[in-house]
């Protein structure tokens, strides 16, 4: 498998405690990169770096919904850090249903997680790429976002508010050594796929051309070219991953 240099590089990987999250982690500590997994689940968390005992994993309890926790985290990192990538890969899916009939906690909660928090996140770790003029980050959007999934308006409108955010955030930083894209897969095995129906997951699935769901290890190649310094010139940019569904 081919590697990428990251070494003297220091990632925040935002819920990176399993799924898409923990295999990127995986893939940058063998790459050279000392990660920073941020997430909520703290048994998962403990998990991951017992069965990883890296000593260039480090984790912290954080929820990315919350500012003030987001920024107190940053500020305790940044103190003897320069924090090079930033996945913001933290989300939910929520329930299945109509948006007439969709519960506005849950709706919010969803908003809140999905897209509050990847701005709260680049908000606050942006001024630090600034001053070192570098920084790779990577906004883990869904084809949900490009497309609208009947029964899922709270994520997919969560998502393509990942994917504006990400083109205004490119424009904005373009003058610096400072990269932001996102990526949009389609369906994957995770326990994300828990949160929706059966009946909406099968339908997923059957969107596919590749008549597949995506491996996880598909996604986490992606995400290391663009984490990488070999991405100097592509940014602002959506980067698809749907097997075929999204060809736009
Ligand atoms: N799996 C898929 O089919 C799929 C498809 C397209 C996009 N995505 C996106 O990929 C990303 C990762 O999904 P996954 O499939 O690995 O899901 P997952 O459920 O396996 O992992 C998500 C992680 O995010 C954490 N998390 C949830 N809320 C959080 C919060 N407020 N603060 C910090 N951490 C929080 C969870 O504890 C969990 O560890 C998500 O943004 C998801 O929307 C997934």
């Amino acid at each position: 498998m081919h590697q990428f240099d990251l070494k003297n590089k220091t990632a925040v990987i935002t819920g990176g405690a399993q799924g898409f999250g923990l295999d990127i982690a995986k893939k940058f500590l063998n790459s050279g990169s000392k990660v920073f997994i941020w997430d909520i689940d703290e048994k998962e968390l403990l998990k991951a770096t017992k069965d990883i005992n890296n000593t260039n994993l480090n984790f912290n309890i954080v929820d990315v919904s919350n500012f003030d926790q987001v920024k107190k985290t940053v500020s305790e990192i940044s103190s003897n850090n320069k924090i090079d990538i930033l996945i913001n890969n933290a989300g939910i899916t929520g329930p299945t249903a109509e948006l007439w009939n969709y519960n506005v906690k849950d709706w919010n909660s969803i908003l809140d997680i999905n897209l509050n928090g990847t701005f709260y996140c680049c908000k606050l770790i942006v001024p630090h790429m600034i001053k070192n003029n570098y920084g790779r980050i990577i906004n883990i959007a869904s084809v949900a976002g490009k497309d609208g999934n009947a029964n899922a308006s709270a994520y997919s409108s969560a998502k393509a508010g990942v994917i504006g955010l990400t083109k205004s955030l490119g424009k904005e930083l373009a003058k610096y050594d400072i990269a932001v894209n996102a990526i949009t897969p389609a369906g994957a095995n995770t326990k994300l796929l828990d949160q929706m129906s059966k009946e909406h997951v099968q339908w997923m699935l059957s969107k596919v051309p590749r008549g597949r769901f995506l491996e996880i290890k598909e996604l986490t190649s992606l995400v290391c070219w663009l984490a990488s310094e070999e991405n100097s010139f592509s940014t602002a940019a959506v980067f698809d991953i749907s097997g075929g569904r999204s060809t736009y």
